[in-house]
């Protein structure tokens, strides 16, 4: 997730009004930030890593000339916060400018084509292809407008994307377009603006046109003409006016992060779908060639990690420890050789318990692996390889998106050791891999179908005292989750245990009306499930059970149930399951009058530099 914004102005410069935009921004990623600008006949640009703040203080953003640019502020996904990967990237040339937002999926074969033809590629980045492949289409047809030949590039490209293009031959005009990433043009009197979102041009306008997928925007002063990408049919739309205040917008009308993030979800899914195909192949033949795998984290990554063992195991017969960082110097710490592989999972890259570890298994020549959303942070520096999971910045302290992220990855990673391993057939492979596709509309679905009930099941359950969480199998990692969720933002103390385990002690505490949420996947543990059901049942416990829509024998039993579509894999079972347990975490800390975007006690790791 990145920012872009830019802007045609009447009579001012560009330069201070995309600065302070980028600004209002910089929520969307701020490991690096540009400008490029256009003034008489001329492109200039200004770019650097580091904050946007730093990065004014070393090269004045404000001093750049042109009433028109374009800006953006990253969240690395291909290419580490360096100077020559942040945007806008430029053309050989150095007439073509590009911001873009998203992902190329197939930028490896389009750069070697491109280079190919001659053209030099000075980043690491996926976005660079972009202005090449607009110059590379220009110098084969002379007479092309800018627009036509960004019509022609954007139907080479596959992945997501909001981009902006200027050019210095067409020094009045910006072309944009989206393919599931946001963008939004805004209007006035005296400019047209474009951003990621809403809040960058907020203070300057409250009028704004939604661009929706497959459209491309073509800007002028006083001018907006959209057109469809398939068939450049036209498409006439009228602005609308926001009503929002700037911090109702900056959290898109949501009332907090954590509920934003959580409806996010759907296309950070679709994102991490995109992971780059050559880490995770690589990856996996680390994973394979192991004696021993450590699957290392805290907190909400840790139920990640917990998870993965299951799907590894599962479906590439791939045995690995899941242990908390914390635990893992003592526990694990001079098992460690040569042939041991850890993959460190942590959001943030920072978490001193996860690098603890990982330096351990360093200084013991255990080979590192990393996933992280966060592309530059320590974890990415100390990995021989790393994914970078492509959630955007998480701004909730509560880690909910860029949970279901960190369980897609994991899932594609035990697929293609899996694939590698000859352990799954080809039907089945085609099968999961088509399943996995789906889980962002699946989750999408929940959201809108179950959002409500849950709201009402927080109501009824709000002064409960404590909550069991109970899961067989890979769901006792979704257990877990859930109940960390609702601890640490609605202050309910609650219990996860495997539920086979349940009657090993923990059953004591029940008494009568005591809230029990089962997770109920259709697996091979749901006959012991229901045992444990029957089990709490008999003490009068409440039953709150997450099950799939069909499921009339749970729904009997249940006193609350909430539903999710039918027919998920067990493997993939936790991404959607656990999203009703994100939601009744945040909508029981709301009942219980408690801000779930600030916990007390917590906060969030960012990157040190
Ligand atoms: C829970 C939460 C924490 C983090 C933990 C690890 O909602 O946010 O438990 O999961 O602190 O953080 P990372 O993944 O950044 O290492």
């Amino acid at each position: 997730m990145c920012g872009i914004f830019g802007c045609i102005l009447k009579d001012e410069d560009a330069a201070p009004v995309i600065h302070a935009a980028l600004k209002r921004l910089e929520y969307r990623g701020y490991d690096s930030v540009g400008e490029a600008t256009i003034y008489e006949g001329k492109l200039y640009v200004k770019k650097d890593q580091g904050k946007i703040d730093e990065v004014h203080m070393l090269h004045n953003l404000d001093d750049l000339p042109g009433s028109l640019g374009v800006g953006h502020t990253r969240w690395a996904t291909h290419g580490a916060p360096l100077q020559v990967n942040a945007h806008p990237h430029v053309d050989c040339s150095g007439q073509i400018a590009v911001v873009h937002n998203g992902i190329i999926e197939n930028f490896a074969e389009l750069r070697l084509e491109l280079e190919n033809h001659g053209h030099v590629f000075k980043s690491k980045t996926d976005t660079e292809i972009i202005p090449h492949l607009i110059e590379e289409i220009l110098k084969n047809n002379s007479s092309m407008s800018l627009v036509e030949a960004v019509l022609e590039a954007l139907k080479k490209l596959q992945g997501s994307y909001s981009i902006a293009v200027i050019s210095s031959k067409e020094p009045d005009k910006i072309v944009c377009a989206r393919n599931e990433s946001p963008l939004v043009i805004g209007v006035n009197e005296k400019a047209v603006y474009f951003a990621s979102d809403i809040p960058a041009f907020l203070p300057l306008t409250n009028k704004a046109i939604i661009v929706d997928d497959g459209e491309l925007v073509t800007l002028s002063l006083g001018n907006v003409a959209i057109k469809k990408i398939a068939d450049s049919q036209v498409v006439v739309r009228e602005p609308k006016i926001i009503e929002w205040t700037p911090e109702m917008a900056v959290k898109q009308g949501y009332p907090h992060f954590m509920i934003k993030e959580i409806h996010e979800q759907p296309s950070c899914l679709r994102n991490t779908l995109r992971v780059q195909e050559h880490y995770a192949d690589l990856m996996s033949t680390f994973l394979d060639r192991a004696r021993d795998v450590y699957l290392v984290a805290c907190g909400t990554s840790y139920h990640a990690c917990l998870a993965s063992s299951y799907m590894f195991s599962k479906l590439a017969f791939l045995p690995s420890f899941p242990i908390i960082a914390s635990e893992f110097v003592e526990q694990c710490g001079k098992s460690v050789n040569i042939d041991s592989t850890m993959l460190a999972v942590s959001q943030s890259g920072e978490t001193a318990d996860t690098l603890a570890s990982v330096n351990t298994a360093r200084q013991r020549a255990g080979t590192i692996l990393g996933l992280t959303n966060t592309i530059g942070s320590t974890l990415t520096r100390v990995s021989r390889v790393y994914i970078g999971q492509q959630s955007g910045p998480e701004i909730g302290v509560a880690a909910t998106k860029t949970f279901t992220s960190q369980l897609s990855v994991m899932a594609q990673l035990a697929l293609r050791l899996a694939k590698k391993r000859g352990k799954v057939s080809q039907d089945e492979m085609d099968f999961l891999e088509e399943k996995l596709k789906k889980i962002p509309d699946t989750v999408e679905e929940i959201i809108q179908k179950q959002e409500g009930k849950i709201k009402q099941i927080a109501k009824k359950y709000k002064d409960a005292k404590t909550f069991f969480f109970l899961g067989r199998g890979i769901s006792t990692a979704t257990a877990y989750e859930g109940r960390l969720k609702l601890m640490e933002i609605a202050y309910v103390p609650a219990i996860a245990f495997p539920a086979g385990e349940s009657k090993h002690g923990p059953i004591s505490l029940i008494e009568p009306g005591f809230p029990v949420v089962f997770i109920c996947p259709r697996d091979e543990t749901r006959k012991t499930l229901i045992g444990n059901i029957m089990e709490m049942k008999a003490r009068d416990a409440s039953i709150i059970a997450i099950l799939e829509e069909d499921d009339e024998e749970i729904k009997k039993l249940a006193d609350d149930y909430v539903e999710v579509p039918r027919g998920i894999p067990e493997v993939l079972s936790p991404i959607p399951f656990v999203v009703p347990l994100q939601l009744l975490a945040y909508y029981m800390a709301l009942e219980r009058g408690f801000n779930p975007d600030k916990p007390r006690n917590l906060a969030k790791s960012v990157t040190v530099k």
